[in-house]
């Protein structure tokens, strides 16, 4: 069997800790990691590899994919289960196939999800720093009682259901927003599915576990945020473009969200996952964002557990022999 060779990108030493951990007893694949993106301008470095492996910040439109089937490229295999940056129409005029992580620890995504909420709403990032300088005040730094509010989830696939399940032990009320509801699982979990302007009208927390699709793009603008509740917490740990930032900072501007809890952003790709310090931050929304107190940003870091990226390293790793073997893709993998 010829061995097969594939070009990561926008890799990580932890990504390669984990593929070389997974790859351990994988014999005839040869690895070529690239800590820059997959993009049209880098495409070319794929050639005389039969696969790329990309992640949520590679972008891999028809001009990428143009130079990629010039190369012999014959999969994109995404180490991700989102695949809004693929253009997949270009992949398949091309003959290229597409493959993702379909499902890996959905408890990765939904605990970081409810550490972002607690963390804003009993602001501990603002106390972490207070007592590191020896202010042990307490003043401005109060919070609310989880239990009794209602949770709105936004979304009840994998992770959306993990994050109602983790809520329902704080004793919330849950509501859900899904256009495919789960009717038997709500039931077990005591999610009620209700309208999306329903849901934003009686949430004391929204969570948004959709898809970014060209139908939920900016499916939080300004007027789904005016129905928000006033005081409202908005968590966001799908995909920055689900959310209008414009309209979320006038909305923190006022006073009418009361915070809001972000591990994606818009505009992401070429600032996280990257070292900034040191230099002046270009984007403005996001330094607009940073100055609030009741707004809390993490780097696209919900899936970084060891359980995930071992899971995302083992399903990629066995699409990758698929490929080479010719044997069919796994349900729920190829795209
Ligand atoms: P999933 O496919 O299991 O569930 C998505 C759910 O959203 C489905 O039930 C679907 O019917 C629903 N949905 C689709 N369009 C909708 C709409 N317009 N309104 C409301 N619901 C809608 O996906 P999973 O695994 O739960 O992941 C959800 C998202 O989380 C992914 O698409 C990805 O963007 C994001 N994600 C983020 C990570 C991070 O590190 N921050 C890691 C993994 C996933």
């Amino acid at each position: 069997m010829k061995n097969l060779t594939v070009s990561f990108y926008d890799t990580k030493p932890y990504d390669q800790q984990a593929f070389r951990e997974a790859a351990k007893e994988v014999e005839g694949m040869d690895w070529r990691f690239h800590d820059f993106r997959l993009n049209a301008e880098t495409a070319a470095s794929a050639s005389g590899a039969q696969a790329v492996c990309v992640f949520v910040n590679d972008r891999v439109d028809a001009a990428c994919i143009q130079v990629l089937a010039e190369h012999g490229v014959r999969l994109i295999a995404l180490r991700c289960a989102g695949f809004n940056n693929v253009d997949l129409a270009a992949a398949k005029a091309h003959g290229i196939a597409v493959v993702r992580v379909p499902a890996y620890s959905p408890h990765a995504v939904a605990e970081h999800t409810v550490a972002l909420l607690l963390t804003l709403n009993r602001q501990i990032h603002r106390a972490y720093n207070r007592v590191r300088d020896l202010n042990f005040s307490l003043h401005g730094l109060v919070g609310f009682d989880v239990f009794g509010k209602t949770v709105g989830i936004i979304g009840t696939g994998k992770i959306g259901q993990v994050t109602a399940e983790v809520f329902r032990g704080f004793g919330v009320r849950l509501l859900g927003y899904d256009p495919f509801p789960k009717p038997e699982w709500a039931a077990t979990c005591g999610l009620n599915y209700v309208p999306l302007d329903e849901l934003l009208a009686q949430s004391d927390v929204v969570s948004l576990h959709l898809p970014l699709t060209p139908q939920s793009k900016y499916l939080i603008n300004e007027q789904t945020v005016a129905r928000m509740k006033r005081g409202a917490f908005l968590i966001n740990t799908s995909r920055g473009k689900l959310i209008d930032t414009t309209a979320v900072i006038d909305a923190l501007k006022t006073g009418h969200l009361g915070g809001v809890a972000l591990d994606v952003y818009e505009e992401e790709e070429g600032i996280f996952f990257e070292d900034h310090s040191g230099k002046p931050l270009q984007d403005d929304e996001l330094s607009r964002l940073l100055t609030f107190p009741n707004v809390l940003i993490t780097s696209h870091q919900a899936f970084l557990t060891h359980e995930a990226l071992s899971q995302i390293a083992g399903t990629t790793l066995d699409n990758l022999q698929r490929l080479q073997t010719g044997k069919a893709w796994k349900e729920g993998t190829t795209l």
